[in-house]
C-alpha cells in the first residue's frame, strides 16, 4: 500500500470505488458531477491510497469557509480493501500535511465504524448537529462533528 496525491489521471477509477462504496451508502446521494463532488468548494489537496499502484481509498482536504479550520473530507475506501489500515494511513498523510494548528470533520452518527477510527486517531468530537442535507428517503441524519490539533 502506497498514499500519493491524487492526479487527474486517478479520477475515473476513484469514480469507480466512489460508486462501490455508494452502494454501501456513502456518499447517501450520488452526486451528478461525482469527478467534481471530490474536489469540494475550498479544494485544497487529495490523496490517494494505492495498492498495486491501483487507486482504492480517497481522502480530501477543503477550505470552504475562510474563518473555520479546514475539512478532512471524502474519505472512503473499497469494501475489498477495507480493515488494513489504509483509510488510517490516508488521515495520517493529511495530518502530517496540513498547515493549520486544527483540522475537522463531520460524519454522521450512522457510522460508528468511521467515527471510531477518529477517536483512536485522537480526534475529539465537538457537537453533534442535523445535517444540512437528507438522504433519499428523506430522513435527515444526525452529524457528528470532530476536531484535531495538531500543534
Ligand atoms: C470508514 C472507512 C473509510 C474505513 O476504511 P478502512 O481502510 O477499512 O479503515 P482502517 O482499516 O484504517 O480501520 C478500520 C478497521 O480496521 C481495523 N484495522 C486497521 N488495520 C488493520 C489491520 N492491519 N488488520 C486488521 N484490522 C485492521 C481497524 O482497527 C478498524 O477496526 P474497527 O472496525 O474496530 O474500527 C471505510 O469503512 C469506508 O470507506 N466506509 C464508507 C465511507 C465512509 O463512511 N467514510 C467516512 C465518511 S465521514
Amino acid at each position: 500500500m502506497d498514499i500519493r496525491p491524487r492526479s487527474e489521471s486517478d479520477l475515473p477509477r476513484v469514480v469507480d470505488v466512489l460508486r462501490r462504496t455508494h452502494g454501501g451508502g456513502y456518499p447517501a446521494r450520488w452526486p451528478d458531477d461525482p469527478a467534481a463532488w471530490l474536489s469540494p468548494p475550498g479544494h485544497l489537496a487529495a490523496w490517494t491510497a494505492t495498492v498495486n499502484d491501483d487507486p482504492v481509498g480517497h481522502v480530501g482536504l477543503a477550505v470552504p469557509a475562510v474563518d473555520e479550520p479546514p475539512l478532512v473530507t471524502r474519505l472512503f475506501v473499497h469494501p475489498d480493501h477495507r480493515g488494513r489500515g489504509l483509510a488510517d494511513a490516508l488521515l495520517g498523510t493529511v495530518e502530517e500535511s496540513a498547515a493549520a494548528p486544527v483540522l475537522r470533520l463531520d460524519v454522521t452518527e450512522e457510522t460508528p465504524g468511521a467515527w471510531r477510527l477518529y477517536e483512536r486517531r485522537g480526534w475529539r468530537m465537538t457537537h453533534r448537529v442535523p445535517a444540512d442535507w437528507s438522504k433519499p428517503d428523506g430522513s435527515v441524519p444526525v452529524m457528528r462533528w470532530y476536531e484535531k490539533r495538531l500543534r
